[in-house]
């Protein structure tokens, strides 16, 4: 929020936007809600939206975007090669991040396929502070491993570290030495570290790190898909740059960097990807795949009108009234459950709000799932949709057994400027409920697994009939209410 206090003193979000177009949305009564969880197999993935009041499942490709970049998609120039709205997505790309060579792809993972494809050799490892399910996926696909390097702040639920997704220095020259830095196929930085909250990375620390890969010879890669909201952490929690030009900052960052790729799902607010690089010779390799996995250098998989949106989107990432919405609302969302208890993920950071399901559901063995069942209950007791980041998001160890995670979260995402405060105050008042009733929150097991990436298609079942219970009790508490 730009600088407006309340005569109050209560620090209230204010949204610096406002609404012009607007989608209705349904919010079912709580026993349709337990029929339309079980046809989901138990898995929010597999909800339908219609029977989905607030989607908080993910920050990726739901966000609002604004008049200019619904205008400038009007211009999109359609044509296999040689697209003019290639050419000013590039410039665009090139005057904020300063780097010379662009590749699109059509999402996120895309981008971490033709990165893995080319720098990961069998054997090798991988460092970063923290992995994506996707990153991994790719990396352990071409035959790589991920080693995690966050310092010991960024594994605790509750902290006042201002920047939770720090890799740990000491530990980083640790794992170089051990590993040999030819065994070391690239070091990972991601910005506004998704699976462990959200939580932002400083600029001394990208400092730190790129100094470190320069000296000894290891490219450094930058996963920018949450750099929006980890350039709204630097400017008000790092010391020193509360004044300085967002660009600045970016451009910084991007000169630390080897290579630089991102989500357009979520860096802005279109849909798309892309990598960056400064260095010839990788961006040649590099580019051989794009024609195969994504389609012609000039459009990578993505739609024009994407692609012009897109570029407004990244000139608009550089306002300070753009990129603080996010993290200001997922703070107010915080706070009203901090008030009663929840236990949330501290300091808030960008993305979303994520509950500790470990001590909301302590009664639930983690191999039962925790973090799955409270965001099955979550459904249940309001009709948001959010996302489980816990066990269910891991990926079984080779040997079969279960990879316990190191965090059990249910994950309430705030799209970009989509929710309004009054509907995060109703997220707030019912998993405030649910945590006086947490008792009645169960277990979940699998009737279906898939081997990769088994939490968008699994299907689960509740380990006794608590979802009724659960249903019943919220009748008992709020009468005819939805
Ligand atoms: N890197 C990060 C940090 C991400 O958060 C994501 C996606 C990706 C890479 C992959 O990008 O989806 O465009 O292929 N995160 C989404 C989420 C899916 O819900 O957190 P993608």
């Amino acid at each position: 929020m730009s600088n407006v206090k309340f005569m109050s003193g209560e620090n209230i979000p204010l949204e610096m936007h406002k609404v012009r177009m607007v989608q209705k949305v349904n919010l079912i009564p709580v026993e349709d809600r337990v029929s339309a969880i079980e046809k989901a197999g138990f898995n929010t993935f597999l909800l339908q939206n219609r029977d989905v009041f607030m989607d908080m499942l993910t920050d990726s490709g739901v966000n609002a975007m604004s008049q200019e970049q619904y205008a400038a998609m009007m211009r999109a120039d359609d044509s296999y090669a040689g697209s003019e709205t290639y050419y000013r997505l590039e410039a665009v790309l090139q005057d904020i991040f300063g780097m010379k060579y662009f590749l699109p792809a059509h999402q996120g993972r895309a981008c971490e396929n033709i990165i893995a494809q080319t720098l990961v050799k069998p054997g090798q490892v991988t460092i970063m502070n923290y992995h994506f399910t996707t990153t991994k996926a790719h990396i352990t696909l071409n035959g790589g491993s991920v080693e995690e390097i966050l310092t010991d702040e960024g594994l605790k639920i509750k902290s006042d570290a201002p920047f939770k997704g720090d890799l740990d220095i000491d530990k980083l020259k640790e794992s170089i030495k051990r590993n040999g830095k030819e065994n070391i196929a690239f070091i990972r930085i991601e910005a506004g570290t998704n699976l462990i909250g959200g939580q932002p990375v400083s600029l001394e620390n990208m400092r730190q790190v790129s100094k470190i890969c320069r000296a000894e010879g290891i490219k450094l890669v930058y996963d920018a898909s949450l750099l929006g909201d980890n350039l709204y952490f630097i400017k008000v929690r790092e010391e020193g740059y509360k004044d300085v030009d967002i660009i600045e900052i970016t451009r910084e960052i991007a000169s630390l960097m080897d290579v630089l790729y991102f989500s357009a799902r979520k860096l802005g607010s279109a849909r798309g990807g892309g990598i960056l690089c400064h260095d010839e010779n990788l961006f040649l390799k590099m580019r051989e795949l794009v024609p195969l996995y994504e389609g012609f250098l000039t459009y990578g998989g993505m739609s024009v009108r994407e692609m012009e949106a897109l570029a407004v989107g990244l000139q608009e990432t550089m306002d300070f009234d753009v990129i603080n919405q996010t993290p200001i609302i997922v703070e107010a969302l915080c706070n009203e459950m901090i008030k009663t208890g929840v236990p949330v993920v501290t300091p808030p950071g960008g993305l979303g709000c994520h509950v500790d399901a470990m001590e909301f559901c302590s009664h639930i063995p983690q191999a039962q799932y925790p973090a799955g069942a409270l965001a099955v209950s979550i459904y249940i007791a309001s009709g948001v949709r959010c996302m489980e980041r816990g066990t269910l998001s891991e990926q079984r160890n080779p040997d079969g057994t279960e990879k316990l995670a190191e965090m059990e979260l249910a994950r309430i995402a705030v799209p970009r400027r989509v929710f309004t405060l009054s509907q995060v105050k109703y997220t707030a008042d019912r998993i405030n409920w649910l945590f006086q009733n947490r008792h009645l929150i169960g277990g979940l097991e699998f009737t279906e697994e898939p081997t990769m990436l088994r939490f968008f298609f699994g299907r689960l079942k509740p380990i006794g009939n608590w979802p009724e219970v659960l249903a019943k009790k919220f009748r008992e508490d709020f009468g005819d209410s939805l």
